[in-house]
This record gives structure tokens, sequence and C-alpha cells, in this order.
């Protein structure tokens, strides 16, 4: 199979270059051809500007949603994003690898969703009527093909927990997961995070790195986590809100948006 990584640190001589090391040489053992997106040794350039769209003529008000669509529809998108488009169409599975800053993705990272995540290819996508609400949440031009996240947060895993202060990490990559990644179709794998990871001690190194060796060898047969489609039932279109009786009872927020009961289809 093909794998995708997009890395997003600065030093190769850090933790994260450590793990990206240690997959890559996992999956290429087992047989998968692997490219790695290396952001920063990139030059990854990380805002939207009008030099996206080059095709926008100069006294034009840059509407980016509009111009992203055009430019996609064109085949006018910058030569950057292009060849990251055409290694999401490669990839049947694809990584991506950060460090946790301010409870997100480095601004680089975010960079790289907001200029390759083009309306018609990411978003945008299929049918609005009054049956479904465009192809997203499980549907899309990324549908059929497995994401995860490989992640180093600083903090304590207790911290991160149900109760932590941190909040629940599942939450805080929820837009993540679920926003960037299960939009355009990917199946979810539950994240591999790593904490405590400042000071890396090399002696923790060792069951670390087993595991993500063996999360790699399962990146195809994983169980993703299972979000409800959109289209499926679950929810009433046009106002997208989760059918009354699904969920539990007086629940809010982002658990709401996982099937744990197998909602109202059978899949
Ligand atoms: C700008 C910045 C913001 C950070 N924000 C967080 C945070 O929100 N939560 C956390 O647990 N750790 C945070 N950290 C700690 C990093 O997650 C930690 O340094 C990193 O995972 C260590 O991996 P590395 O050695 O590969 O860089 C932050 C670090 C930096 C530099």
């Amino acid at each position: 199979m093909k794998v995708l990584i997009v890395y997003a640190h600065p030093e190769p001589r850090s933790l994260n270059g450590a793990l990206r090391e240690i997959a890559v040489k996992e999956l290429m053992a087992q047989g998968h051809e692997v490219q790695v997106s290396d952001l920063y040794a990139d030059g990854w350039k990380s805002q939207v500007d009008r030099a996206d769209f080059p095709s926008l003529a100069r006294d034009e008000r840059l509407i980016t949603v509009a111009a992203s669509k055009k430019a996609f529809e064109a085949g006018t998108l910058t030569s950057d994003v292009k060849a990251e488009i055409e290694k999401l169409l490669w990839a049947d599975a694809l990584i991506l690898q950060f460090p946790l800053w301010w409870f997100t993705m480095p601004a680089i990272l975010k960079g790289w969703v907001d200029r390759v995540f083009a309306y018609g290819f990411a978003y945008g996508v299929g049918e609005h009527s009054d049956r479904r609400w465009g192809d997203r949440y499980g549907e899309g031009t990324l549908a059929g093909k497995r994401a995860m996240l490989i992640v180093t947060a600083g903090g304590w895993e207790e911290h991160y927990a149900a109760r932590g202060v941190n909040g629940p990490i599942d939450d805080l990559l929820f837009p993540i997961n679920h926003g960037i990644l299960y939009y355009p179709g990917y199946d979810v794998l539950p994240p591999f995070v790593v904490y405590r990871a400042d000071g890396f001690d090399e002696s923790r190194l060792g069951p670390v790195a087993e595991h993500l060796r063996k999360r790699m060898r399962t990146l195809f047969t994983t169980r993703p986590i299972p979000y409800r489609q959109q289209n499926a039932g679950d929810y009433l279109i046009p106002s997208m809100q989760l059918r009354p009786g699904l969920g539990d009872p007086g629940a809010t927020g982002f658990g709401l948006h996982v099937d744990n009961e197998g909602g109202v289809n059978e899949r």
C-alpha cells in the first residue's frame, strides 16, 4: 500500500524526528511505499494569500473560497499545492505528524491544510439538496482511504484524561480528526500520542517505539473511530442536527458524533 506522512517539525534530531524514522522504517519493512512531505525542510509556505491564485486579476477582490474553487477546477493552483494533492490521491493512508503546540498543530501544518484542501477537492464536493448535504463527513474525494495522527505532547496523559485540566485529548484532536480528516472522507484511526515529550528520556523510547511500530503494522487493519456519517440517516437534513434519541440523553459536544451504539443504520 502507499502511505504519505506529512511531517511538521523544524528539527530532525527531535523526538518527532526519531518517531518519523521509526514509522518510515517499519512501513517500508511491511512492504509499503512511503512518501514524506517534510514541511519545514521543504520551506512550505504556510499562509493563504493572493499568490495562491495566479489567475486572479490584479485588481480583483480575493474571495478565498471562490478563488479556490475556480483554481482547482481550472487546474491553476500553484505547483506546490498541486504536488500535495497528487500525493493525497496517490496515498492509501495519510499520517499527519506534529508536536502539540498550543493545543493544536503547528501553524505550518495548518497552512498546509488551508492551502491543499481546496474547494472542489476536500470541501464543496457533491450535491446539496433536501436529501443530502454535500459529500462530506465520511464521504468525499478521499473516502476509502485511512488517516491517523502521530502527536507528541509536553503534558502528562492524566492532564488529557476525561477529567484532566487540559481537556480530553479526543476533544482537543476532534477538530483535526473529524473536521479536517473525516470531512473529506478519510476513515480516521485513533491517534498515536506520546505524552511527557519534553526532555524525553532515551530510556523511554524503547516501549514507545515498539508501540509505534505496532501501529504502523496495523495501519490498514485498525478499526477507525466510528464517527457518524452525515448522509446515512443519523442527522436531520438540512438542519444537520443529530436525530433525537441518538447519543446519550442530555449529552452535548464532540462525543455525540461518535457512534458508540450503531446509530440508526446497520453499518
Ligand atoms: C510553541 C509551543 C507550544 C506548546 N504547546 C503545548 C501544548 O499546548 N500542550 C502540550 O502538552 N505541550 C505543548 N508544548 C510542548 C510540546 O508539545 C513538546 O515540546 C513537543 O511535543 C516535544 O517533542 P519534540 O522534542 O519532538 O519537539 C508546546 C511547545 C511549544 C514550543
